[in-house]
């Protein structure tokens, strides 16, 4: 039976989805230590988490039996994806469900912020009346920032607009006709820290992002600059924020999320009157945790049945009219992949891919894969999948190199595969789906055949004279094993001939041996598909 391992909270809802009518087995350990997700991991085909589990290296490392990891939320950065992908492991999470919340918690936080509430309602609270101490500015008019440009960000900007903000925004995978249609004018950070009122962050956090406000962009805002951080801690350097407030270099921050959470209770942070800070509340409403728990239970289902796979951060995401058509051919480079790294005799360094015809309708990519896929797991300890392919073959020094080509020979789709080796032999395959969708390989080495690519072949590289299929079928009859189909190609230009056979069973080793005795057999292979 299926397993999955839920090991933060989640709605009641997701969890009635996860199992599946009471197909799958769903533990939910919402409160489970770091170490007891390590010690029970490899029981376990699937694993759910929010943002409270860390799934390290070491967790994956034990994870013999996992196939997903779900993230009920947008960041991974919570999962070691590059562990998880070289296991094999989908990781997916759910871009859209806490969208709304999140700039809702931005937007709120950048009102406050202007007017100074959670500092209004505290003095309330103890007994003042403070009127005349605190005023706020408008939004109206004024310029908001934005510092990535995608869901979060974008509808950040639609409320802006709403307010009467202009808004100028800086993501370098927006174009500018994106940003214009949001009403949105593209800037660099530093206009933004030179020209905006308020600054919002909505990037991931990676490499290119740390720090992306840092003392440098302090030191150009004005001194009335308002921040905001709802997206990832780092992201606005913490040291550098808490400097810029200490000089007075900007007016006061709203912070929701940081470096290290929970924060320390003697962060510097926490002491500013002009900061208000929330735990990380961005997506904590009612409406995103039922529609993240949602999504993630639907998407590990839809994944475990086979169906689909949506939102995976280290795989790509197929449309199922699309992958009906390319399955076909899916399978049959994954099958010439694995008979390509059964015939040569060392290593591949390049595996070079060429299509042409109507296969050029749809994307490619996933049957490179599956040739990849082939060419490495009869080789490999551990699984090789469509996640951890590209990774291996990257690791083992496979070069992979895709093209199109008008060359048909009248199929209406080719795939070739030419592997390279590392003392240069080259071998080629060409692959075709025939009627409908029965794979054939329709060529080794330009030499035509209508190879069924299944069970047991042997391969025989012959000089083309007289006699060698019968000496051929005489030796299989001498071994009883029966040909279910045999046949040649050879091309005018070379007195050698390839003859491939479908045994019907196991082909002895004593046939293979009297087999290149004979003086006419250059070579003979058992491929196994
Ligand atoms: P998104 O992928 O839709 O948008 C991110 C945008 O950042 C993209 O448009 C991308 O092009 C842009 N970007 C990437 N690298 C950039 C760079 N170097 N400079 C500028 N822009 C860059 O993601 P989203 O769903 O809008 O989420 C945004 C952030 O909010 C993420 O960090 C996410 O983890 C965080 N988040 C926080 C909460 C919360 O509870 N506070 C909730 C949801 C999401
Ligand atoms: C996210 O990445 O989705 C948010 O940070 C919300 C959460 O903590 O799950």
């Amino acid at each position: 039976m299926i397993k999955i391992l839920v090991s933060d909270k989640l709605s009641s809802d997701g969890l009635a989805i996860l199992s599946n009518g009471g197909q799958f087995e769903v533990d939910y350990k919402p409160e489970i230590t770091p170490e007891e997700i390590e010690s029970t991991i490899e029981q376990y085909d699937a694993l759910v988490i929010r943002s409270r589990t860390t799934v390290t290296s070491s967790i994956i490392a034990k994870a013999n039996r996992l196939r997903v990891i779900g993230r009920a939320g947008v960041g991974v950065d919570n999962v070691d994806v590059p562990a998880a992908t070289k296991k094999g492991i989908i990781v997916m999470n759910t871009p859209d469900g806490n969208t709304i919340s999140t700039a809702e918690h931005t937007f709120t936080m950048l009102c406050a912020l202007a007017r100074s509430i959670p500092q209004a309602v505290q003095s309330m609270r103890e007994g003042r009346w403070d009127k005349k101490k605190i005023v706020g500015v408008e939004l109206y008019n004024k310029v908001l920032g934005i510092v990535g440009l995608g869901r979060i960000g974008g509808n950040v900007a639609k409320k802006a607009l709403a307010f009467g903000m202009r808004v100028i925004a800086y993501d370098p995978f927006i174009s500018d006709d994106a940003a214009r249609r949001l009403g949105v004018t593209l800037a660099t950070v530093n206009e933004i820290c030179s020209k905006a009122d308020f600054i919002t962050v909505h990037t991931p956090l990676n490499d290119a992002t740390r720090n992306i406000i840092s003392t440098d962009q302090f030191n150009l805002m004005k001194p009335t600059v308002r921040v905001v951080n709802c997206a990832r801690g780092g992201i606005i350097n913490e040291d550098a924020l808490c400097k810029a407030l200490e000089t007075g270099k900007i007016a006061g921050a709203a912070i929701d999320v940081f470096t290290k959470e929970p924060l320390d209770p003697n962060s510097p942070l926490r002491k500013f009157p002009n900061v208000n800070l929330t735990p990380h509340l961005g997506a904590a409403t009612t409406e995103a945790q039922e529609g993240v728990a949602r999504d993630i239970a639907n998407q590990i289902v839809e994944m475990l049945r086979g169906e689909m796979i949506h939102n995976a951060v280290n795989a790509p995401t197929t449309d199922p009219a699309v992958l009906e058509k390319i399955s076909p051919y899916i399978d049959l480079a994954r099958k010439m992949g694995r008979f390509l790294s059964q015939y040569v005799t060392s290593r591949v360094c390049e595996l070079r891919l060429n299509y042409s015809g109507t296969i050029l309708e749809y994307p490619t990519k996933p049957i490179s894969s599956g040739a990849l896929v082939g060419l490495l797991e009869t080789n490999t300890e551990g699984a090789v999948n469509f996640v951890n392919a590209h990774v291996i073959a990257k690791e083992r020094g496979v070069e992979l190199v895709e093209k199109t080509s008008s060359k048909l020979y009248d199929l209406s789709s080719l795939v070739t595969l030419t592997v390279i080796t590392e003392d240069n032999q080259k071998v080629s395959l060409g692959g075709s789906v025939v009627f409908g969708k029965q794979p054939r390989i329709v060529s080794m080495n330009e030499k035509f055949f209508d190879i069924r690519p299944e069970g047991i072949l042997l391969v025989i590289e012959n000089h083309d004279v007289p006699g060698v299929v019968g000496q051929v079928g005489t030796l299989f009859g001498k071994y009883h094993v029966n040909i279910d189909q045999m046949t040649w190609g050879k091309d005018e230009s070379s007195d050698k001939a390839i003859t491939v056979i479908n045994a019907d069973s196991e082909v002895p080793s004593g046939l293979i041996d009297e087999l290149v005795e004979n003086s006419n057999i250059i070579s003979a292979h058992i491929i196994i598909l």
